[in-house]
């Protein structure tokens, strides 16, 4: 037997007994805790030489890593039995997992209550457990697009609450970020495509959950840690939540506002950190990251006063301006993403913390996810995906033959691969022009992708 095999079979068995014992002894018995350290123990040698461990459940099949694993059925018997009856198809250990994340980990697992499936991943949270994920069993899969629209009704549930005077519940904000960035993960390019869906009428809904997205992805591209990026995805998600407190009038006013509408708009990222503060299972720092939103890299912005900003607010900031620009608007067309990448940059080391900026526009590319393009060979396109090495030849995919003629199903192309054939980006197209709706392609896109 291969030595990984060897010691995933005392893995799982250690934690099959765990799982069997702890319900035989009462809570912090030393037989438990020796379970619990055996069956750490292995998993942590195995993350020595991996950044991930998955144990998953396919029908009565258990998968290690890619592997199905046969003839565990006896072994493992209670592991299996918790698994189906909490919905989960698999777990995730990523390296960081600490034996204190494991015991409270195995609680859950045991708990007997009705959270099920991806669920367990907001107590998992909750509990302070970073390193631990749980899947689903696959019949609750959902597409990226549901994924997308899910989290609109999270913000017009918080909005309609808050409108009617309720304090919001946080359960719903934490499950929908939670999946947001489960599919910014696996699917980030896609994602990031979708923030280009336009609603000319909910800007503020589809705007909270288009921060979020760009949030939670560029929290993960910078390498933060899972509940970092959730916490950043939260605050994008609610940043703009204090705005239900200004007058309607105002928020939607086309022209130029007094300096007393001014005011009044200013006080938002006041109001929705009081707002977070009431509501239940909300992390502190999420306030402070929703208060943080406006002040900018040299504090210039508002609130006045503070001194110092917590570098995931920066993240946010650069997620809402960006989202704010490539939108359609009443008083403004929206900035083609080139245009905007151009505004923003100029802001880099002012209203924009340079190394985010800098990482912002690493993750988009020279031409961001969504920029529609003219290519050498006539034909136009939309960018799917980044090549970091060279980001001037990225994924496209051609949606306009060289004669103008619609392309259904659009094509694939890796610019980089068609160097050599002289197929390139000439250059940027404006959609409107075309009159193509880049968020409509991705919500397609979308549709036939699963978290
Ligand atoms: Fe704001
Ligand atoms: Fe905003």
């Amino acid at each position: 037997m291969p030595a990984d095999t060897e010691l995933l079979d005392t893995v799982l068995r250690n934690i099959n007994s765990a799982t069997r014992n702890i319900k035989l002894y009462p809570k912090g018995h030393p037989a438990v805790a020796t379970q619990i350290r055996k069956a750490f123990n292995d998993i942590e040698n195995l993350l020595k030489e991996r950044r991930k461990v998955f144990i998953g459940r396919l029908k009565d099949v258990l998968v290690f890593n890619e592997a199905p694993i046969m003839d565990v059925e006896e072994k493992i018997g209670d592991l299996l039995l918790h698994m189906e009856k909490k919905e989960i198809e698999g777990i995730i250990f990523e390296s960081g997992t600490t034996q204190k994340e494991f015991a409270t980990f195995i609680d859950i697992l045991l708990e007997d209550d009705n959270t099920k499936g991806t669920a367990l991943n907001n107590k998992l949270y909750e509990n302070s457990v970073k390193y631990i994920t749980i899947k689903s069993i696959p019949l609750g899969k959902k597409t990226l697009t549901e994924v997308y629209m899910g989290a609109l009704d999270v913000v017009k549930d918080v909005i309609n609450d808050l409108r009617l005077g309720k304090v919001p519940k946080s359960d719903g904000v934490k499950e929908t970020v939670v999946e947001i960035s489960e599919a910014v993960l696996n699917h980030k390019n896609t994602m990031i495509g979708l923030t280009l869906i336009k609603n000319y009428d909910e800007y503020l809904y589809n705007h909270s959950v288009n921060v979020s997205i760009l949030a939670s992805a560029l929290s993960q591209h910078m390498g933060y840690e899972r509940n970092e990026i959730i916490m950043t995805g939260i605050g994008g998600l609610l940043h703009d939540i204090g705005k239900t407190g200004v007058s309607e009038n105002i928020i939607k006013k086309p022209g130029s506002l007094s300096n007393e509408e001014w005011e009044s708009i200013k006080e938002h990222p006041v109001h929705g950190s009081k707002i977070i503060e009431k509501m239940k299972g909300i992390e502190r720092l999420i306030g402070r990251l929703v208060y943080e939103h406006h002040m900018g890299y040299n504090l210039s912005g508002y609130p006045k006063g503070e001194t110092s900003l917590h570098p995931l607010s920066m993240i946010i900031t650069i997620s809402d301006a960006y989202d704010a620009l490539t939108t359609m608007r009443v008083y403004q067309r929206p900035y083609h993403p080139i245009e905007a990448i151009k505004i923003l940059s100029g802001l880099s080391g002012k209203h924009f913390a340079p190394e985010v900026m800098n990482a912002f526009i690493n993750m988009l590319g020279v031409y961001p996810l969504g920029t529609m393009v003219r290519l050498s060979s006539n034909e136009i396109a939309i960018v799917t995906g980044v090549n970091p090495s060279e980001a001037e030849y990225p994924s496209v995919k051609v949606i306009i033959g060289p004669g103008g003629e619609r392309i259904a199903p659009p094509f694939e192309l890796n610019l980089l691969e068609e160097k050599e054939n002289g197929r390139f980006i000439v250059s940027p197209v404006d959609p409107l022009a075309r009159d193509t709706d880049v968020g409509e392609f991705f919500k397609e896109e979308g549709s036939a992708q699963e978290i």
